[in-house]
């Protein structure tokens, strides 16, 4: 699968792509399921090639790599199994964590006051009835979409999302969620923009889809 759209170019992930894609994490200090380290980030970039439980899709404009979305299938037993699978980058990061060099951003709650006005008007009042924490093959979570600084609002994000989705679909996925701050407003406009339904918890905004066809 590969796409063209206007001068960027979307395809899943490449072996010659991790380097590059790593720094690139790093200088952007992501976070993938509240991991933060580069050889997390590797770990987890070798997984989307050799385990099926990772998909990470990313774009490329010109030569250079412009965004990627990494999503998770079945995100319970992946995150248990990870230290057995990769028990050095595991140890890695935990001795980061310890260091204290690395450390979860958790919410940054504290700065954003979003009251219920503030809110944009799509967020639903009426509970999907699912909830993060549900896991199994066929959920799939947004684990980080990230477009770098100088090629936002391009229309990358979206196509990263239409792709990721086709390969889930061909996958047998049948859910997609998805985790934004409450301050983030351009995570926000996306998944609004892109037909997900999301509703306020207590410390951020869940987001959910459906994936009913190969071809969405
Ligand atoms: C969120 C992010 C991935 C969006 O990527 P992008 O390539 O700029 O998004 P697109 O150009 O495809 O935009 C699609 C739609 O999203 C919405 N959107 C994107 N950026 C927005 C912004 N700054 N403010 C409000 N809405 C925004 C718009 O509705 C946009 O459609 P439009 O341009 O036709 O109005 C990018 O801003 C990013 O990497 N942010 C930092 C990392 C992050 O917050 N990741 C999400 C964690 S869940």
């Amino acid at each position: 699968m590969c796409e063209r759209k206007d001068s960027f170019h979307i395809r899943p992930l490449e072996t010659s792509d991790l380097p590059a894609l790593c720094d690139l994490m790093e200088e952007a200090k992501v976070s993938i399921g509240s991991l933060n380290s580069k050889p997390a980030y590797y770990a987890i970039c070798r997984d989307a090639l050799l385990n099926d439980k990772v998909v990470i899709v990313v774009a490329e404009k010109g030569k250079h790599l412009a965004g990627y979305v990494v999503a998770i299938v079945d995100c319970k037993s992946y995150w248990i199994n990870f230290p057995f699978r990769h028990p050095i980058s595991f140890l890695s990061v935990i001795f980061h964590r310890l260091a204290g060099k690395v450390f979860t951003k958790r919410d940054i709650k504290k700065h954003i006051e979003i009251t219920e006005d503030a809110q944009p008007k799509e967020i639903s009042k009426t509970p999907s009835g699912r909830i993060w924490r549900q896991s199994s093959s066929e959920i799939a979570k947004i684990a980080n979409i990230h477009v770098f600084n100088d090629y936002r609002r391009m229309g990358i994000g979206r196509e990263l999302y239409k792709s990721l989705f086709r390969l889930l679909a061909k996958r047998g996925i049948k859910r997609v969620d998805a985790i934004t701050a409450l301050y983030n407003n351009r995570s926000v406009g996306l998944h609004l923009s892109t037909g997900w339904k999301m509703e306020r918890t207590k410390n951020n905004f869940f987001a959910t889809t459906d994936i009913t066809e190969p071809n969405q």
